[in-house]
């Protein structure tokens, strides 16, 4: 039987020599102070055993990382509906691109770039307050991480709100083409606030594993969503998780992953159990250059890859 607290450690001293490679975002000046030396490594498995390297328990901000959940709880409110609003094919552009939105009628290509992101939070708070929403998702993610501690870091969303005018313009283009059911200011408040939302690698490791297990957490027994939604949330973060570097992360790694600009990235292993990473010196593309690394070796070592 693979060992997978060994394939953990030796993917964590491998991808540890390139520490503080990558660029840490400041575009959101909160983000811009982070050390660049962090690396934290988890692995969550359905038995509740959690293997960890290096930084595993110290928080950072998950950042585009929440797009998923948000998915997972919109499609569970409001069903299939979802696709009216948001497509499934990836973009191959950055994640923050307008372009496409233009020439496709205000529907974001797929729900984890920012626009569909943005547009999933609006079908999400489906008529509630954006403070019912966010607290809907912190509620869900503290019972997944079994932490109740895990909360919106009000530092990064107050600062991703002040430097937020490429959001802002995402969200008035969509509101522009009438496929927005919910205030901009509204949603934005919500989408700033779930990116926000501050975990460590243990804590994002074990609110993935229902993603893994057919929507089922393994840790309560709860089924959280459908068996074939999360098949399919797994098949859009295959795609569309890193953005113009989805290919490339497929390619290396052969598992669904999202990343986020704060440095960390969730990985499924279906069937298996769930990886977070944290570093937070970024790739070109936005993804954690030394977690996806990582990342690599440790996929290939426990054998985990899907292909
Ligand atoms: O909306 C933004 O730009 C950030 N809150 C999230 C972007 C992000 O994490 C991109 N991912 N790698």
């Amino acid at each position: 039987m693979t060992d997978l607290a060994r394939c953990v450690a030796e993917a964590y001293d491998i991808a540890l020599p390139h520490r503080g490679e990558g660029k840490v975002a400041d575009y959101i000046p909160a983000l811009a102070g982070v050390d660049p030396q962090h690396f934290g490594f988890a692995l969550a498995l359905p038995d509740g055993t959690v293997h960890t390297a290096g930084d595993a328990d110290i928080s950072f901000s998950i950042q585009s990382v929440s797009k998923v959940f948000t998915l997972a709880l919109a499609l569970r409110r409001v069903g299939s509906a979802l696709w009216d609003s948001v497509g499934r094919e990836p973009s191959g552009s950055a994640f923050n691109s307008i372009v496409q939105l233009e020439s496709e009628a205000g529907i974001p290509r797929n729900p984890l770039i920012n626009a569909g992101a943005i547009a999933t939070t609006d079908r999400l708070i489906d008529g509630r307050s954006g403070d019912a929403t966010i607290a809907e998702i912190l509620d869900f993610i503290r019972a997944r991480a079994c932490d109740h501690a895990v909360d919106v870091d009000l530092n990064v969303a107050a600062s991703e709100s002040e430097t937020g005018a490429r959001n802002r313009s995402l969200t008035h283009f969509m509101d522009a083409f009438g496929t927005l059911r919910h205030p901009v200011e509204t949603v934005l408040g919500v989408y700033f606030r779930q990116c926000a939302i501050a975990m460590s690698c243990r804590q994002l490791a074990r609110a993935g594993l229902f993603l893994a297990m057919e929507g089922r957490d393994p840790l309560g027994g709860e089924q959280l969503i459908d068996a074939h939604r999360a098949r399919r949330i797994n098949a859009i973060m295959m795609l569309c998780g890193h953005y113009d570097n989805s290919g490339e992360f497929a390619f290396r790694v052969g598992l669904p992953g999202k990343s986020g600009v704060g440095g960390g990235i969730l990985c499924i292993a279906p069937g298996h159990g769930s990886i977070a990473v944290w570093s937070p010196g970024l790739n070109d593309a936005g993804t954690s250059l030394v977690g996806a690394i990582a990342l690599e070796h440790f996929a290939y070592a426990a054998g985990w890859s899907v292909f």
